[in-house]
């Protein structure tokens, strides 16, 4: 396995003490992303207000994210969670024609369910999709995706154990039956190439913290130019307006496209992150990423199985990700004893997750799993 990627180790300090490999619930900080957020400081420190700056910061950020993922710029707005930017579609999409059912998966973030089963309008009208170990087959979509369905919403990456989902298959079926695509990308973007054209997805979100190498404090919400002029935010503010400069309160006018779901001033200094992470991703380019984790994840799914770790999946070669989800039933007690070897990963419930990136080499995942493999023979 050749790792193209040395010269950039040394961007991230955390490295030279600690194997990090907890990509799947925070990314390690870059110094440039940390400059980007001195400079924020500094410039509050020293100059005062930096309002000017901010905007401008803002509106580069926007630019570069919609390179990432193939969209144009007023078909992005930037909110502060991925919560925030399902909460902001539920608060206002209409019901069209008798289409009123909203599909969920039981693969999705908790917060999706909580968000659509929280609208009064729809929390009768929502459907679950059921997995089968870990996993979703395309069938499930033909039959649960019927004529009264208005929004299918999918997590493109499951956070629980990587399974990855074919989005552009999904998207054939679903716009077939004349359902809008919404797509929950928080656990790809970053490390899977993303082309909401080629994926012919409506509406996507997903945050910086996790694979984009941000911290919290933004989200995206991509959405089709031509749906969002049909949409009508209620949760709304004065960033969503045509302009932030005509102080009228009596004439309120959307903005063009998908900016009228910003709300209020957002987090500046989380967007100076977000920017210098997003030139990052787009330098090494994701799919060079990509790539490279593929060998990674092979890597560490024949070492962990050949250590007596037990795999949740596994998956196919088109299903999996970079994230490699291993059985561990005290999973948090684990994930503790790990940090004290210096390994940083993220458990969640039953598993502990080994999401490596393009920071990551082969001898830190043999010692991180050798590591795993020896606790799990101590319990
Ligand atoms: C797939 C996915 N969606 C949504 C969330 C929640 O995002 P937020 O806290 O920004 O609302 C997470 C967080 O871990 C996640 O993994």
């Amino acid at each position: 396995m050749t790792y193209q990627f040395h010269s950039y180790r040394s961007l991230f300090p955390i490295l030279s003490d600690y194997v990090y490999l907890a990509n799947c619930s925070q990314g390690a900080l870059a110094l440039p992303v940390s400059k980007a957020i001195e400079e924020y400081n500094r410039q509050l420190l020293f100059s005062g207000r930096n309002w000017k700056q901010s905007i401008a910061k803002m509106e580069e950020t926007r630019e570069k994210f919609a390179k990432l993922i193939g969209a144009e710029t007023d078909e992005i707005a930037i909110l502060t969670s991925v919560s925030d930017a399902i909460s902001a579609i539920a608060s206002c999409l209409p019901f069209r024609n008798k289409k009123k059912k909203i599909i969920l998966t039981d693969i999705d973030f908790p917060t999706v369910a909580h968000i659509w089963l929280a609208q009064e309008q729809f929390k009768n009208n929502v459907t679950f999709i059921h997995s089968t170990n870990g996993m979703i087959h395309l069938t499930q979509y033909e039959k649960e995706v019927t004529n009264e369905t208005l929004l299918t919403c999918i997590p493109h990456v499951s956070f629980y154990n990587g399974y990855k989902q074919n989005i552009k298959e999904i998207a054939d079926i679903v716009h077939r039956k004349g359902s809008l695509l919404f797509v929950d990308a928080y656990q790809s973007a970053g490390h899977i190439p993303i082309n909401v054209k080629e994926m012919d997805i409506d509406i996507l979100t997903t945050g910086t913290r996790k694979y984009m190498l941000g911290i919290p404090g933004v989200a995206f919400l991509y959405i089709k130019k031509e749906l969002a002029q049909q949409l009508k935010p209620k949760l709304t503010g004065w960033f969503g307006q045509e302009s932030t400069a005509v102080f009228n309160m009596s004439n309120p006018v959307f903005a063009t496209g998908a900016r009228r779901f910003e709300t209020g001033t957002p987090s500046f200094i989380s967007i100076y992150a977000a920017c210098e992470a997003i030139n990052l991703l787009l330098q090494i380019g994701v799919h060079n990423i990509q790539l490279y984790l593929q060998q990674l994840a092979d890597y560490t799914r024949n070492f962990g199985a050949e250590k007596g770790l037990q795999i949740i999946g596994p998956f196919s070669a088109e299903s999996s990700s970079s994230m490699t989800a291993f059985y561990a039933k005290n999973a948090l007690k684990v994930e503790q004893l790990l940090k004290e070897k210096k390994v940083i990963v993220a458990a969640r419930n039953d598993v502990i997750r080994i999401a490596p990136h393009f920071y990551n080499n082969k001898d830190e995942l043999t010692y991180a799993i050798t590591e795993l493999a020896r606790l799990m023979m101590e319990k």
